[in-house]
């Protein structure tokens, strides 16, 4: 139930990133609006705390934890490189939104895979 619920939140986060750097780029308009900018914020917390809720309901933190500081770290990446292509313009923009959405493919295969880089 956890997972699927971690799943449903993986997509609405790419989601919602990728359509609102259309609408910064295309109608910036539309993201004034209270919702535009209160729900990422909601989506990626209850990410977040799914994923820690499978941490724990796993019992993960007993084996080999690499791959999940690895999730969180690279988690940091995302965000960071998320708010970096919304607030930046031209190159600099599509550069940071590339990073962000390498990062996330890099956290689906660490999960998949379970092995990260620490
Ligand atoms: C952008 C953020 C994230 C993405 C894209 C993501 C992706 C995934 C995917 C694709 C799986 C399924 C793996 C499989 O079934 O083979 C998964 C499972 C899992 N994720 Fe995440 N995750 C994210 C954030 C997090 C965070 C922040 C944590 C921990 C704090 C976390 C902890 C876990 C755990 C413990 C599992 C369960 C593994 C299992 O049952 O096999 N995830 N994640």
């Amino acid at each position: 139930m956890i997972k699927m619920i971690h799943m449903l939140f993986i997509l609405l986060s790419v989601g919602s990133f990728v359509s609102r750097m259309m609408l910064v780029q295309f109608k910036p308009d539309l993201l004034r609006g209270k919702i535009a900018k209160i729900a990422p914020h909601v989506i990626d917390t209850i990410l977040l705390l799914s994923g820690i809720t499978l941490v724990l309901q796993g019992n993960w933190m007993a084996g080999e934890t690499g791959w999940i500081m690895t999730k969180v770290v690279v988690l940091f990446a995302y965000v960071g490189f998320g708010v970096m292509a919304m607030r930046s313009s031209g190159a600099k923009r599509w550069i940071a939104f590339v990073l962000a959405l390498a990062s996330f493919g890099y956290i689906i295969s660490v999960a998949v895979t379970k092995h990260g880089f620490i």
